[in-house]
């Protein structure tokens, strides 16, 4: 069997997201397939600055049990991220990555659900804007080699709003991001900058991430549209040609598109009685994958990269996540022993 790399050498790079703790066991796996990486986890802002607050629990939050806010101690640390940091699982898979001549995709600059949960609300705009200098200076510093930076990870709103309202948002002021992208261009003016998000080919959020790509756009601020692409098994055709919708109107920008966590969810938490059944699911996923990557291969030119969201079901978010009864999910490429899967060839044989 040909490798992922090779066959699609004509087309766009090929990525996974990889996590320090399974990086040993993915390796091989990694460097026969893959042109490129990212971070799972490891660059975010909660891993580069460890801190000890908790996230409330999500559940309880959505029913409304909003604990009171913590109590800052050290308050310096936050305002002079660099005082804090641990480098040690980015720099696993940033030095692999190197060493084997793959290219890192940096994941990310800012994302709102990797901060210390309830502490921002507490520092002053001008506070916030010193911690995010400091840590862009940090992350240029230390991770200078990655070839694209997701900068502002998921800022547009999903009910139908424009921006998603965040402490950033909240504090720094409605043209926040303008300000964000414009000090990752200072700190970044060799690397592609992109806008990384979810739901891309929704009707309703495509307008407002339009609506985001433009003002960045019109500044030269980005350079790429991130397509997150969590996509589900139960894709029906309407779909996948809002699919092709979406790619038709960020190229009229004249942006490239990544196809940034590409998983296929077997199972839709908000509908179980739309959860694939057990004995269809493999073909499911198969069928998915080879009708997503038919079309990413009629975007070629504009898309420049495909990046899978893990590199084997075993350690997919999508397992570790709360879902339906337990049920397993078989989103990813490869088995839980790393054993190709039919997915992938049928994704490499086309
Ligand atoms: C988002 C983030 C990713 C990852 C996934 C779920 O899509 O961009 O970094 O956290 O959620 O794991």
């Amino acid at each position: 069997m040909q490798t992922l790399k090779e066959a699609y050498k004509n087309y766009f790079t090929v990525g996974a997201a990889v996590s320090a703790h399974c990086l040993d066991e993915a390796a091989d796996t990694v460097a026969a397939h893959f042109n490129t990486v990212t971070c799972e986890n490891e660059m975010k802002y909660n891993s580069i600055h460890p801190h000890e607050y908790k996230r409330p629990d999500f559940w309880k939050m959505r029913h409304g049990e909003t604990p009171e806010p913590p109590e800052i101690t050290r308050r310096e640390r936050f305002i002079h991220p660099s005082q804090e940091t641990d480098f040690a699982p980015a720099d696993k898979i940033y030095n692999f990555a190197k060493a084997h001549g793959i290219a890192v995709r940096g994941h990310n600059l800012m994302w709102h659900a990797s901060y210390p949960w309830g502490i921002f609300e507490q520092l002053s705009a001008d506070e916030i804007r010193k911690n995010t200098l400091e840590h862009f200076d940090v992350m240029s510093s230390r991770y200078p080699d990655c070839y694209c930076w997701d900068v502002v990870n998921e800022a547009v709103d999903d009910h139908g709003g424009y921006l998603r309202q965040t402490v950033f948002k909240q504090k720094l002021g409605d043209d926040y991001l303008l300000d964000i992208y414009a000090l990752a261009r200072k700190f970044f003016p060799d690397t592609e900058l992109c806008c990384n998000d979810y739901n891309e080919y929704n009707p309703q959020k495509r307008e407002s991430i339009m609506k985001l790509l433009e003002t960045l756009n019109e500044r030269r601020l980005v350079d790429v549209v991130g397509c997150q692409c969590h996509i589900n098994a139960a894709m029906t055709d309407k779909d996948f040609d809002e699919m092709r919708r979406s790619y038709d109107m960020y190229a009229e920008l004249g942006l490239k598109i990544h196809i940034t966590e590409m998983d296929v969810n077997c199972i839709d938490w908000k509908n179980p009685e739309k959860t694939v059944p057990e004995n269809e699911l493999a073909d499911r996923v198969t069928r998915t994958y080879r009708r997503a990557f038919e079309i990413f291969r009629d975007y070629k030119g504009v898309i420049e990269n495909v990046t899978v969201w893990g590199v084997s079901d075993r350690h997919s978010w999508l397992n570790g996540f709360k879902n339906a009864e337990g049920r397993k999910n078989y989103p990813l490429l490869f088995d839980e022993n790393y054993r190709p899967k039919d997915a992938l060839r049928a994704i490499i044989d086309f």
